[in-house]
């Protein structure tokens, strides 16, 4: 079949070569003409594991192109994905300035029937919004040309991008028209093979769905932190309690680990944006609000606990920061708590010394070479001449360092768990204090 797919981005680059992967002719189009290049010379401009192989292969095979031309984009495909960007706007909503713009061009070029997939992750209501654009413009031009808009929102999770679009939990699909739904299926049946996976609803429902799954699991994070939290005070440890909890299957293991707070494109922007769409709606929506504000605490935690270890002085200190991306095997740092946290530890006057093992040229990109950042290309030479070591994103790296190596670096030999990766009594056992997250000893904070 032939697709196309507009953004490069983390879930249209990964959809435009799983699709080609299977055998379809895919042609991505991304307004931003540097990255259209590198990935025509077959540079892969995101770190995700898994991708840099099925893009060249299907480019050199001519099944995966790039372009910089909506017009070949909208000429090309039958099906035509909308993978742009829904960044927040200052009130919270979700920017469909893209998700517009994509429309509106689709309405000036096309010539024959199209089926509009909306894969953005969209606020309810937004493919009747693209339905307007696209017939607003067809008007202008006098054209009457068949075409269906579906709602067909992504969950994949970057760091693990490639094998969730391959082997997908579920593939939502909102559309009122059983003919397209049935174009759809045919477009996603390589992936469903060992069973049907594909769950078929109304567009308003599939749009809501995406922000339900996020705003839950959003909610599962804040809800362990809040309790982090409270055992801290109470003497308790989390990761008992947590241990404990998961055990019920009405609770379960997944996703119930308490640290510094979610970061990443999607959960900080979505909780967001279903904040305000309730809100739009005369519905408070409480919860929502106090899952948000709980990860805004959370971000912030590392910085006072070793704010409040230095006694409220950090100048001069340097900090060792072990993960700079928001989750490990991604180089996105969207969002990402070690941000939050270096901002906090400049203001008060320290350095970090960061390390990340892919995240390193984002961060250069972000933050340049800015005074008080040492970009640092080993977790050893991050420890070097550092007071303390934040740990902010478990990858699998950081799991058994050398804690000898660790207590001799450290001025002060202490370790700041952000994500507790660590047994506190054997970290204890080499000399060093631990600092976790909701694991007893608090600090003042
Ligand atoms: N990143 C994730 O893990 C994830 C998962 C599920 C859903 N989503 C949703 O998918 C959407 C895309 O997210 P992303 O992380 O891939 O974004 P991204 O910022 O990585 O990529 C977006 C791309 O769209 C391009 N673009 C913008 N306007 C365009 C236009 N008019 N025509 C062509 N290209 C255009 C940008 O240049 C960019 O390359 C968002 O709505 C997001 O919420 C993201």
């Amino acid at each position: 079949m032939r697709v196309t797919v507009f953004g490069s981005g983390y879930v249209g680059l990964v959809t435009g070569a799983c699709f080609a992967e299977a055998g379809n002719h895919v042609l991505c189009v991304d307004i931003d003409a540097g990255k259209v290049a590198r990935l025509q010379q077959g540079e892969i401009p995101i770190h995700e594991p898994g991708l840099d192989e099925i893009v060249r292969r299907n480019h050199e095979k001519g099944r995966l192109q790039f372009t910089t031309s909506a017009e070949e984009g909208i000429a090309h495909g039958l099906f035509q994905f909308i993978a742009v960007g829904t960044p927040p706007e200052e009130d919270g909503s979700a920017d469909l300035s893209h998700v517009l713009a994509v429309a509106e061009t689709i309405g000036r070029h096309m010539t024959d029937y199209r089926v509009i997939v909306d894969k953005s992750t969209v606020p309810v209501g937004t493919a009747d919004k693209v339905r307007e654009r696209i017939e607003q413009t067809l008007g202008e031009r006098g054209a009457k040309i068949e075409f269906d808009v579906v709602s067909n929102p992504e969950f994949l999770k970057e760091g693990a991008a490639v094998a969730d679009f391959m082997k997908p939990d579920r593939v939502v699909v909102g559309t009122d028209n059983p003919r397209t739904a049935e174009l759809l299926k045919t477009l996603y049946d390589p992936f469903t093979r060992n069973r049907e996976r594909m769950i078929v609803m109304d567009v308003r429902s599939a749009e809501l769905t995406k922000y339900a799954a996020n705003a839950m699991l959003a909610t599962k994070i804040s809800f362990m932190n809040e309790i982090a939290n409270l055992a801290e005070r109470m003497g308790a440890d989390i990761e008992k309690v947590r241990i404990g909890i998961g055990s019920d299957p009405r609770i379960g293991y997944s996703f119930i680990y308490p640290g510094a707070g979610y970061g990443g494109s999607c959960f900080p922007k979505d909780v967001k944006a279903l904040v305000h769409s309730a809100g739009e709606h005369d519905f408070d929506a409480q919860l929502l609000k106090s899952v948000e504000a709980v990860n805004k605490r959370q971000k912030l935690l590392l910085f006072r606990k070793i704010n409040a270890y230095f006694k409220g002085d950090l100048t001069g200190k340097t900090i060792a920061l072990w993960g700079l991306a928001f989750k490990p095997n991604t180089d996105d740092m969207r969002e990402a708590p070690a941000r939050e946290l270096m901002e906090a530890l400049w203001a008060a006057g320290a350095t970090v010394q960061a390390y990340d093992p892919v995240a390193m040229a984002e961060a250069k990109r972000i933050y340049g070479d800015r005074a008080g950042l040492r970009l640092v290309d080993s977790a050893e030479a991050a420890l070097k001449g550092a007071d303390v070591l934040a740990l902010v994103t478990e990858w699998q790296e950081f799991r058994s360092p050398d804690f000898d190596l660790i207590r001799d670096a450290l001025r002060h030999k202490v370790i700041f768990d952000g994500r507790n990766l660590y047994d506190p009594a054997f970290v204890k056992s080499f000399g060093l204090t631990y600092h976790g997250i909701g694991r007893g000893e608090p600090l003042v904070v």
